[in-house]
């Protein structure tokens, strides 16, 4: 694995090598990671065009984990605001001696741009590319079913909201297909969940309650408003109304089911306080889990897995 660009077409055993190397940096309460010294001497330059809380600092701090020199450039600050490409800002910081460049970016495709430009032994980690894909974030997401679940085979996932805008569904219904989990489900308005994502595998569903019925995992997305044009987005009220997901409507789902969420959430949007804050979420685990799958996919991509 030279570059980490989407979790589409990557192979069942590269997923779960990421996933098990992974578990090798989460001591055993699941929490610490520990510091090792596998990406001593290489730079990781942090480049996030789009804005970022969760996926910056967590690639920050994994970097920081495998011991390598880590650059986040503020973008806002950057020469970007001048006008300067990305192309020749990637050349530039090349020129400083970038080993790996972790890059979100508001337009699909552009780290595959980087990916083409960047010299043979400089590897690219795709963080979230407009609506097209967010492949450590489906990593993350794998790492946190499996470690609640354990068999794929048996799960029925429903991924819930703003499927259309999502990068994070379409990375989570590849890996989730790859994995061979047992039913993939998309739950929302037909606007934003279209019977298209029936070719990708999934079964779709415009009722939130027949959607999450018997669910083992719901991942609830926001309402991507940023990516969306008048037409398309419902007023918060309404859409809580229909697509909010509450304790009442949860009691649909497994009584074990999980509940997970990509964040930023939105409360009182796409997902109940008592939801977000109840026994059955595990979106701060997410979190915490994604600085291991981080340091995986650095330390894998740069060739220099524990
Ligand atoms: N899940 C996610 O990508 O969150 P951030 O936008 O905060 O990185």
């Amino acid at each position: 694995l030279i570059h980490l660009l989407s979790t589409e077409g990557l192979p069942r055993e590269v997923i779960t090598h990421i996933l098990d190397t992974a578990s090798q940096f989460v001591s055993v309460n699941d929490r610490e990671v520990k510091k090792v010294p596998l990406l001593r001497g290489k730079s990781v330059f942090n480049l996030f065009f789009e804005n970022s809380t969760r996926t910056r600092t967590t690639f920050d701090i994994a970097a920081t984990r495998l011991s390598a020199d880590v650059y986040t450039l503020d973008i806002a600050r950057s020469s970007t605001a001048k006008g300067e490409s990305l192309l020749d800002t990637i050349a530039n910081l090349s020129a400083m001696a970038a080993d790996i460049f972790v890059v979100r970016h508001g337009e699909s495709g552009a780290p595959y741009l980087v990916a083409q430009h960047v010299a043979p032994h400089v590897h690219v980690v795709n963080a979230g590319d407009g609506r097209h894909a967010h492949p450590t974030q489906a990593l993350l997401d794998m790492y946190t079913i499996r470690h609640y679940k354990k068999d794929f085979s048996s799960l029925t996932v429903a991924i819930v909201g703003d499927v259309l805008h999502s990068r994070v569904a379409r990375s989570d219904i590849h890996a989730l297909k790859t994995l061979g989990a047992g039913e993939v489900r998309v739950v929302g308005p037909r606007t934003l969940a279209p019977a298209d994502f029936a070719a990708m595998g999934a079964r779709v569903f415009h009722d939130l309650e027949e959607g999450i019925r018997d669910c083992d995992v719901i991942i609830m997305l926001r309402l991507q408003n940023e990516r969306m044009s008048g037409a398309l987005l419902p007023s918060s009220q309404e859409y809580f109304r229909r697509f909010g997901l509450t304790p009442e409507r949860l009691r649909r789902a497994r009584p074990d089911a999980i509940v997970m969420h990509p964040g930023p959430i939105n409360r009182g949007v796409e997902i109940d306080s008592a939801v977000v804050d109840g026994g059955q979420s595990v979106i701060l685990p997410q979190v915490t889990f994604g600085i291991a799958v981080r340091m995986a996919a650095l330390s894998i991509v740069a060739g220099n897995a524990a």
